[in-house]
């Protein structure tokens, strides 16, 4: 009997210090908090309310008739993919704490998680142009704004396109559009240049031998960062004061080397970053995910052509990727065949499917041949 009450006796004690100990710990060590933080940031009622945005782009015409965006009304499948109520440009107005708060939570690209607040604070300050806020400065004389996304494809090569395209009220081009030599097939017409400074400097690198010497400049020339990591805001920031890149990878930088002497905010549209995610959750979901390290991101053909489907009336994709596409060069400019690269980062099959389906709908006309 008293060696019971020994035991009991022991064992009461074990437990009352342990539970001391346990609640000494549970109320000192930071991981009660940590806890409770993570709890608060997930619980539904503390996930951030979609800001409300003022709208980003003067709108297509009403009066335009047979417009994609009433064909994509519509239209059962796409009439419930398309959203055109999306901000599709970011200028200053956009930063606010709350879009700050929820996006330095996403990874890049895209998300702002690893970018500092006084980069994007100064650089999206300087984004106070109405130029910014609108994709385009002025509305072509027709009733419809007509659109050509010049992708850089083998398929152009030989297509004599040129005048066609140059047809259109405006053309976007991207990363390594050579032109000088391929008048007639892919035109020279550029309203819009749209890359990442990733796309833009390792074009410049990989396509020189092809006689991309130099990013396309004019005066009426508008560039089209898409934001996918730090860097491109401190690009932005840097062509917009005409100042040399001051820090990061492209410090030492002359921005007018890329966007010509004349700097000023008015020249450049960010895209939002949330219309990015938008576009890659609802058009481009991919299987390729996180594999080795790396996000899965659409091509920048892809945005753009997104871009274009989302402001105006009617949109001509030429040198995209077709069913074809193993007859063709990888890009028009290769003077020999060169089999289609596919980078692992993105998903040219998935990519090519669409744009054969919205040519099918109606929605676009995607040159091929
Ligand atoms: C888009 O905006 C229009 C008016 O601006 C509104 O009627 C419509 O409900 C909105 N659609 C969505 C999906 O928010
Ligand atoms: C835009 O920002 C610049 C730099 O901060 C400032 O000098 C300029 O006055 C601003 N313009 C407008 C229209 O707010
Ligand atoms: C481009 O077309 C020309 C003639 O149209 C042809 O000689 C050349 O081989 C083509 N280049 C590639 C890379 O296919």
């Amino acid at each position: 009997m008293a060696r019971w009450s020994q035991i009991f006796i022991y064992l009461a004690a074990v437990l009352t210090v342990s539970t001391v100990l346990v609640d000494y710990f549970y109320n000192t060590s930071e991981f009660p908090r940590i806890l409770k933080a993570r709890v608060r940031q997930t619980s539904p009622d503390h996930v951030p309310e979609r800001t409300k945005f003022p709208p980003s782009q003067k709108k297509p015409g009403s009066s335009c008739p047979g417009s994609l965006k009433s064909k994509v009304k519509a239209d059962p499948l796409y009439g419930k993919l398309f959203s055109f109520n999306e901000s599709m440009l970011m200028w200053d107005r956009h930063f606010t704490l709350a879009v700050w708060k929820r996006l330095q939570n996403q990874k890049t690209p895209y998300g702002w998680n690893g970018i500092s607040y006084s980069v994007l604070s100064s650089t999206l300050k300087l984004m106070n142009d109405s130029a910014n806020s609108w994709l385009f400065d002025a509305r072509p004389p027709g009733n419809c704004v007509r659109c050509a996304v010049v992708g850089n494809g083998g398929i152009l090569n030989g297509s004599r396109q040129g005048k066609a395209i140059d047809d259109h009220d405006f053309v976007f081009r991207l990363n390594g559009a050579v032109i000088r030599g391929f008048e007639k097939d892919v035109g020279t017409k550029t309203s819009f240049y749209a890359f990442t400074v990733n796309t833009m400097k390792n074009s410049l690198i990989a396509y020189k031998v092809y006689g991309f010497t130099k990013i396309p400049q004019s005066e009426d020339l508008r560039y089209i960062f898409i934001p996918s990591e730090l860097r491109d805001y401190i690009m932005l920031k840097s062509a917009i004061l005409g100042l040399p890149v001051p820090e990061g990878f492209d410090k030492g930088d002359q921005p007018s080397k890329y966007f010509g002497p004349q700097a000023s905010a008015k020249k450049f549209k960010l895209l939002h970053p949330d219309f990015l995610t938008y576009i890659r959750s609802r058009f481009l979901k991919s299987e390729i995910k996180f594999r080795n390290d790396f996000l899965y991101i659409p091509s920048t053909g892809a945005l753009m052509l997104l871009t274009a489907l989302h402001s105006c009336d009617q949109v001509s994709a030429y040198g995209f990727i077709t069913d074809n596409y193993q007859h063709f060069s990888d890009h028009y400019f290769e003077r020999e065949k060169k089999p289609v690269l596919f980078y692992g980062n993105h998903d040219m099959l998935l990519e090519a499917k669409l744009w054969k389906d919205l040519h099918k709908h109606g929605i676009m006309t995607l040159y091929q041949r």
